[in-house]
């Protein structure tokens, strides 16, 4: 996994160049001629076209094309020099001013263009990935650009980012310096993205794109994806996101810090994405030689609708984009909403044996077991001294952790490093390490202040909490990492003069201290959290084997963050809880069944005090956590198809069929109670083999509400209409399995 840092050392050749670029020694020898520059994947491919002038620019991303040179005299019947052209890296400068620029730098003498023109690219072969590097330059600024392209074949994903080096002999200030543009063209955009709250992420909002500019960002500095997701879908010729057919174009960006994303329909009606760090107050210097390194964005485009794109990001995500993709993750029992802070050693060892019972494969103690002088009994204190409580557990965390092992379980811990109370030993001691401005008010949220992550010293003592905590116990094989709170105040004693580094150090000091902890602990699961979603983006996915999707547990609510989740994120990373009604969050009261059909159809867990569940709730449980066992590597690992969407309509239904087909799970509910006279839902199924003869049982029931329940039927039936199952009153839910006969 590439590291998002300062390069200095690491990367020679453009060390080399740009050295020479110094000297004045070597000047670009800008290619004559056009050329094309294709980057594919098994379906798609993206054509890059060199002008005779030099500059580079984006003609198609789509379709394979099989002779991509046909793009060579390729006319896109635009004006390229009225700077409406579709410049792949624009940067502000020459006729380049009127659209969103991906790049905008101040020299040294202070003016402001930038000038780049292709100067060579190289291709290299991965083994199942191509990277393709292209070096773009400004003659007269010597600063280079080079973009890299790295296609994930059978995936149908394409990751991009920019390195910006700067090859002059004085600083250079970039005010702007995003990962990537993007051109679309199209008669209509319909562009799909995530807003939302606190316990209420991940809000499908769609929208046509008139001309004018849309932007979603963060300028939040932590919890970058609470109010907005840095992912999108993008509809071409169409204002519906379809499922299974039309052209869609998925982006995602690997960041979890400040990020902006716009979508500029120009003059031309073509569609200009330009997506990266945020600019918002963070112009960065960089100094002769150095390179700055922009994270990736991920990038598909699919013609089966939402459900190509999705399955190709979710193909991608479990190989390459989120660590530990591959596996399957343990079920567990989270203490939170089951015993907040007040817990004891036997509060535990009671909730492991009731967890151990029910068949649930790992106990997570979470917030309040922390704290001597400043006790975490509530969020007012203890942050910052992760030192264990031991008026709360006498015996000490490795006596909790053996008693789960002791029962075959697995055992997990919170953390929230970056964070701190005032009310706490390390606020005392390390005042200056706290996000502030002098002289001003430090706010609080939840109490609690923000550590400065772009401090060396800090990013050592977060190292040292992950590092200290491990430390309690051998038995510790998971650890919930959470971040509370957003930026306010903003300022970092360390930075001095250079404030406007805080948000990108912020994010790269994160990054640099996950990289070292998965150094030292390549096995233990990490769930990366965020007062729930709001660090729900593949940076930290990179480091993270699982997220906690939304504090919002409800199944109702769920059903809608989990859809849009779906989109960009896969199954295997959602981590989804059954927990107690009244919902804590909503107050809404759903039955056990469809709140754990909810949870089934991500990683399931359980949040709540077993204690208090009757006999025959206990007896559910265990059923539906077993039968979850043998279903769930479909969760984990197979394709995803969307069938009603809980935004347009009073079902939600999805299925996850594995990659030979031969097995299915589907899941159905009924979010609004619809009219008596409706007998169900005709789902008709997707992914099947027409051909294929399936079994179907309806799991979790003694009777099925589906007729064929317990019949086989071949796969052209059951995708033509034939499942329709009835599943009509408010909260109603089912779940079927499928296999070939
Ligand atoms: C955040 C998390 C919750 C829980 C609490 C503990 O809100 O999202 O899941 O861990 O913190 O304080």
């Amino acid at each position: 996994m590439r590291r998002q840092t300062l390069l200095t050392a690491a990367n020679l050749l453009p060390l080399i160049l740009s050295a020479l670029l110094c000297l004045g020694t070597l000047l670009p020898a800008f290619a004559d001629g056009k050329k094309v520059i294709p980057i594919e994947t098994d379906n798609t491919q993206l054509v890059l076209l060199v002008e005779e002038s030099g500059s580079l620019i984006t003609v198609h991303y789509g379709p394979r094309v099989e002779d991509p040179t046909q793009f060579l005299d390729y006319s896109t019947h635009r004006a390229n020099e009225h700077g409406c052209g579709p410049v792949t890296y624009p940067a502000i400068g020459s006729r380049y001013l009127i659209g969103q620029e991906a790049l905008s730098v101040i020299y040294p003498d202070g003016y402001r263009n930038t000038e780049l023109r292709y100067l060579s690219h190289e291709v290299r072969n991965l083994g199942e990935r191509v990277l393709t590097r292209i070096t773009l330059s400004d003659e007269l600024t010597h600063l280079r650009v080079d973009l890299l392209y790295e296609a994930y074949p059978h995936e149908d994903v394409i990751l991009t980012h920019s390195e910006i080096t700067n090859g002059d002999r004085k600083d250079v200030t970039l005010m702007k310096y995003a990962s990537c543009s993007m051109h679309v063209e199209g008669e209509q955009f319909l562009l799909s993205h995530f807003h939302g709250s606190w316990a209420d992420e991940m809000q499908l909002e769609r929208e046509v794109l008139g001309h004018g500019i849309v932007t979603i960002e963060s300028r939040r500095g932590t919890q970058a994806t609470q109010c907005n997701n840095p992912s999108f879908m993008v509809s071409i010729n169409s204002d519906r996101l379809t499922e299974e057919y039309g052209e869609v174009l998925a982006g995602a960006l690997c960041w979890s810090a400040n990020y902006q994303i716009t979508f500029e329909r120009d003059e031309t009606g073509r569609l200009n994405i330009i997506s990266g760090i945020n600019p918002f107050n963070s112009e960065y210097r960089l100094s002769p030689g150095k390179t700055f390194l922009t994270p990736d964005m991920v990038w598909t485009r699919s013609s089966n609708g939402a459900g190509g794109a999705s399955r190709n990001l979710h193909a991608w995500a479990r190989r390459w984009g989120v660590y530990g993709g591959g596996e399957v993750n343990p079920t567990l029992l989270n203490s939170w909403e089951g015993a907040y802070f007040s817990f004891t050693t036997p509060t535990l060892l009671r909730m492991i044996d009731d967890a151990a019972d029910m068949g649930l494969e790992m106990f997570v103690l979470d917030d309040g077991w922390f704290g001597v002088e400043y006790p975490r009994n509530g969020d007012a204190a203890g942050l910052g001294d992760w030192v264990l409580n031991t008026k709360k557990i006498p015996e000490g965390i490795d006596y909790v952790a053996s008693y789960a092992h002791a029962k075959g379980m697995k055992f997990g811990i919170w953390i929230e490093p970056e964070m701190v109370n005032p009310d706490s030993r390390l606020a005392h001691e390390h005042p200056d390490w706290v996000i502030q401005s002098p002289g001003r008010e430090i706010p609080q949220s939840r109490n609690q202040w923000v550590l400065d992550l772009s401090n060396p010293q800090v990013q050592d003592f977060v190292y040292g909490v992950f590092d200290s905590v491990m430390k309690l116990s051998p038995h510790i094989d998971y650890v919930k990492w959470d971040c509370n709170r957003i930026m306010a105040s903003v300022g970092s004693k360390y930075l001095g003069k250079e404030q406007n580094r805080l948000f990108v150090e912020y994010g790269q000091g994160l990054y640099s201290v996950l990289a070292r902890i998965r150094r030292t602990y390549p096995d233990v699961l990490i769930q990366c959290c965020s007062s729930g979603g709001g660090r729900v983006d593949y940076g930290a996915l990179r480091y993270c084997n699982e997220i906690w999707t939304s504090d919002n547990t409800d199944a109702l609510c769920r059903s809608y963050i989990q859809y849009s989740t779906s989109l960009i994120y896969p199954a295997c990373v959602m981590a989804s809880h059954v927990s107690a009604v009244p919902n804590h969050q909503s107050g809404n009261v759903t039955p056990l069944k469809f709140r754990f059909d909810m949870a089934c159809s991500g990683r399931l867990g359980m949040e709540l005090q077993p204690r208090n569940l009757t006999a025959a709730e206990k007896e559910y449980a265990k059923r539906a956590i077993s039968e979850y066992k043998t279903y769930r590597d479909l969760v984990f690992k197979g394709d995803l198809y969307r069938l009603a969407s809980p935004y347009d309509g009073d079902h939600y239904a999805l299925m996850y069929v594995s990659s030979d087909k031969s097995r299915a799970v589907v899941f159905v509910y009924c979010l609004k109670y619809e009219n008596r006279e409706t007998g169900g839902i005709t789902l008709p199924l997707t992914g099947l083999d027409p051909k294929g003869r399936y079994s179907v049982k309806e799991l979790g029931v003694d009777r099925s509400c589906w007729w064929g329940d317990g019949k086989t039927f071949q796969g052209d039936f059951l995708q033509g209409g034939g499942f329709n199952p009835r599943v009509r009153t408010q909260f109603a839910s089912a779940v079927f399995y499928l296999e070939a006969r």
